[in-house]
């Protein structure tokens, strides 16, 4: 719990005064001791002061170490995701490549061959250099992970669902049993899914790692991170010490503009989720659409397994495959009035983005795909949009 210099609590609701959305709402139930303030301020400061008696109570000595403006939007993480602990990043990339820096050269991790192109990246590249064995499967099938698991050996399952950009599903619980039964952790990216549609911690997962670029914040105005732990245990505190040691640090400014975009997020994502529903649903029957991918549309292959661990929606992200290919594909993304042509995903603002130009060359994206993250806009704008731009 965020505390003053006099040892107070700022956080005027516990964790279990209030649900979810109304945590964030009001950022943990916030006010400002002094001024009475509804909302909670940036705290540029560096460094911090020493009580007389050499300690410091109010928790704080340095920036790098601890801050109070990212402790508030950590505690409230924490709290969304039911976690017993969260850190903030610098970046989504700085978060996840933090739990890889923790393991030892020789160790084996199982990742998905469908995920965030550059994560997969720095696996098979700097991690392989840094001596981790990664094997990348379909995660889609536990078959496929329990197979590539080393007893001993695997020490993290990395999963991410629904999975960039083809949006296959795993089942975190079933993953979570294969993970624990080998002695390995079982971390999942859940960007796309964010706390409002899904719970990893509950459904057995270790870690949850967030690129709070994308939902969390929503406004694509910061550039941050997150992991949330289920159990403040070894691991979490040397994950802690790296990032004080690291460096990898949430700036001040760009907590406090995640913290304001966490207080939208429940409206946000149900939103995106009605609207990807309702374009999901029209753009199958469209002549010039090929196949739409959603986890939400019930011949997707993991729509089963999606509908059991999702709660209240499908996700704000779809992909489309355009009839014609790879220039028509491309051509179509170059159409569009509304859309934003543009990458990233999770803002206010509807974007669209030929992924196969992004990731290049080894991508799992067919070359007619086109990746879709839906924003707030009125559904029949974006409709419209995709409909004369697919148009000929
Ligand atoms: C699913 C997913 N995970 C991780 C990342 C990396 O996050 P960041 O760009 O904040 O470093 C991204 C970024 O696109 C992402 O989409």
């Amino acid at each position: 719990m965020p505390q003053d210099a006099t040892g107070r609590n700022l956080c005027r609701m516990s964790k279990l005064d209030a649900k979810a959305p109304t945590l964030a709402a009001q950022a943990m139930g916030w006010v400002d001791p002094l001024t009475k303030a509804v909302v909670p301020p940036i705290h540029p400061a560096t460094t911090f002061i020493r009580d007389p008696d050499n300690q410091y109570r109010a928790g704080h000595s340095y920036a790098r170490a601890e801050n109070p403006t990212y402790d508030h939007a950590q505690k409230l993480l924490a709290a969304l995701e039911g976690g017993a602990g969260c850190l903030t990043f610098a970046s989504g990339m700085a978060a996840a490549t933090t739990v890889f820096q923790i393991l030892k050269p020789g160790d084996h991790v199982v990742a998905p061959n469908v995920m965030y192109w550059g994560l997969r990246r720095w696996l098979t590249t700097f991690g392989r250099e840094r001596g981790l064995q990664v094997d990348l499967v379909d995660a889609s099938d536990l078959d496929a992970i329990a197979a590539a698991l080393r007893p001993g050996a695997t020490k993290m399952v990395w999963i991410e669902t629904p999975a960039n950009p083809t949006w296959p599903i795993t089942d975190i619980a079933g993953a979570a049993e294969l993970a624990h039964g080998a002695g390995a952790r079982l971390a999942v990216d859940s960007t796309v899914a964010t706390p409002v549609l899904t719970r990893p911690l509950a459904l057995g997962a270790d870690l949850v790692m967030h690129s709070a670029t994308k939902y969390l914040n929503g406004h694509s105005d910061v550039v941050a991170g997150a992991l949330v732990t289920a159990q403040s245990d070894d691991f979490w505190h040397k994950v802690a010490t790296l990032r004080h040691n690291g460096g990898a640090i949430l700036g001040s400014f760009e907590a406090w503009l995640l913290l304001r975009g966490l207080r939208t997020l429940y409206l946000r994502v149900e939103r995106a989720c009605r609207t990807a529903e309702h374009l999901a649903a029209r753009l199958t029957a469209h002549p010039a659409i090929a196949a739409v991918l959603y986890p939400g549309l019930p011949e997707h292959p993991g729509h089963a397994v999606a509908a059991r661990q999702m709660q209240g929606g499908f996700g704000g992200m779809l992909s489309i495959r355009v009839q014609g290919g790879e220039q028509a594909a491309i051509a179509t993304a170059a159409k569009v009035r509304i859309w934003k042509r543009a990458t990233s995903l999770g803002g206010v603002e509807s974007l669209i983005e030929h992924r196969a130009s992004v990731e290049g060359p080894g991508t799992p994206a067919p070359p007619d795909l086109l990746r879709l993250s839906v924003g707030i806009e009125d559904p029949d704008d974006l409709l419209d949009d995709l409909d004369q731009a697919l148009g000929p």
